[in-house]
């Protein structure tokens, strides 16, 4: 399986002492394991969701975590992508969990991306909406001003339809926006910049993240 082949690549940056940065989705639950099976027992590590920490804890890693203001450094982050461009502008926020992803990627010394090759795309978004992750309160104000912004649609992330609004580990609402086409990197701010927006899904800001990138004959390139 190609997310476990890159989970192993990436087990080979972790150094004894080092501090990391756990990201969340599929991809980075891939790296959790492989780091329990590596044994590395003096790493302290930041996990970017419950779903990332509760995993953590199943596989044995449970007393090597730590809240992000309990240390003072991310060495290393491994994360995974929705959507990645060749100047490494990434796409995050599928499974909600981009506040806090960000603040770990962004912290981290080394930031390290693992992909599968179909996630490479020319230019964001091409596959996925736009994650706006929003106080509550505001929500509607928000969505209606992102689409009198910048256009598109903008709509309240619901869960299935069924449970009402998905609510972030912060406990905060996402929306999710469909631009009227591609967008520009700096829009990352311009959408900070609304009152009621806690943070989004682009990362334009590690351009010198490493990104490894599994092709479907189990290959990996570097970028
Ligand atoms: C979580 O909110 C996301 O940013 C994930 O990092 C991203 O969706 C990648 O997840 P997969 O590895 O499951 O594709």
């Amino acid at each position: 399986m190609l997310k476990r082949l890159l989970a192993r690549e990436a087990i080979r940056l972790v150094k004894s002492g080092m501090v990391v940065g756990l990201g969340s989705g599929t991809t980075a639950r891939e790296f959790i394991k492989a780091l329990a099976e590596a044994g590395v027992d003096d790493v302290l590590l930041v996990a970017t969701s419950s779903d990332s920490e509760i995993l953590a804890y199943e596989v044995g890693l449970g007393d090597r975590l730590r809240p992000m203001w309990a240390v003072d450094r991310i060495d290393l982050a491994v994360d995974g992508a929705d959507e990645v461009t060749k100047d490494k502008v990434l796409l995050k926020g599928k499974g909600g969990a981009l506040l806090r992803e960000k603040i770990v990627d962004y912290a981290a010394e080394k930031f390290v991306v693992l992909i599968e090759e179909h996630k490479l795309v020319e230019r964001i978004p091409s596959n996925n909406p736009v994650p706006v992750e929003v106080v509550p309160w505001a929500w509607r104000f928000v969505a209606r001003e992102v689409e009198k912004r910048f256009g598109g649609v903008a709509k309240l992330r619901q869960d299935g339809g069924k449970l009402g609004p998905v609510v972030t580990d912060n406990g905060n609402y996402i929306i999710d926006w469909n631009p009227p086409g591609f967008i520009d990197p700096y829009l990352e701010d311009e959408l900070k910049a609304i009152p009621g927006v806690v943070e989004n899904g682009v990362f334009s800001k590690r351009r010198d993240a490493t990104i490894l990138v599994a092709s479907s004959d189990g290959t990996i390139k570097t970028l």
